[in-house]
């Protein structure tokens, strides 16, 4: 389940309704898929085949199919990363700067772990998105944030996207994220 960490305050929310009801008045969607319903042999699976990612989006195709009729996404594909990825670091290293998109930014992890970093409110500021097998998150359009890996670097998500070319990252400078940082 996921968990959020305020980086002001290192305060930590847990709980799905409490975690639920702080993302929604962050506008940030957070929903949960069961992770159970994936085969055995995906679960810890962060290297996949072609045949394998069909495997998961079969899986969850209900699931994918129920968000994409509410929300407008048009197409969605799976990510996989690990320490086997080619240039890990560097593609964490892209990933971890402040940036918006002209569309939200939806991930459904069905294995391993990841954090968004999201900009929230102003009496909020900078928060954490811990998250696992199950969660769903959508960081809407225009929302500063960015995302990487937890300490074990493994991840399989479904992204959705309403056109693939709203994901272009667009960098946000922030001075203040610097010294937010933990
Ligand atoms: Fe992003």
């Amino acid at each position: 389940m996921a968990e959020i960490r305020i980086r002001n305050t290192e305060e930590r929310i847990q709980g799905e309704d409490n975690v639920r009801a702080f993302l929604e008045k962050q506008e940030v969607l957070y929903e949960h898929w069961n992770p159970a319903k994936l085969p055995e042999s995906l679960q810890q699976k962060f290297t996949l085949s072609d045949e394998e990612k069909q495997q998961i989006l079969a899986t969850y195709d209900e699931e994918i199919h129920d968000l994409a009729v509410r929300r407008g996404y048009k197409t969605w594909d799976i990510i996989a990363l690990s320490d086997a990825t080619p240039n890990l670091d560097e593609l964490l290293k892209k990933f971890e700067n402040v940036h918006t998109h002209t569309e939200d930014e939806v991930r459904a992890i069905t294995a391993g772990r990841g954090i968004f970093i999201i900009k929230g409110t102003d009496d909020v500021g900078y928060f954490d998105v811990e998250l696992e097998a199950g969660d769903v998150i959508s960081v809407p359009e225009y929302k500063p944030h960015f995302f990487t890996l937890m300490d074990n670097r493994q991840i399989v998500a479904v992204r959705l996207f309403i056109e693939t070319e709203g994901w272009i990252a667009h960098p946000f400078a922030d001075e203040k994220f610097a010294s937010n940082k933990a």
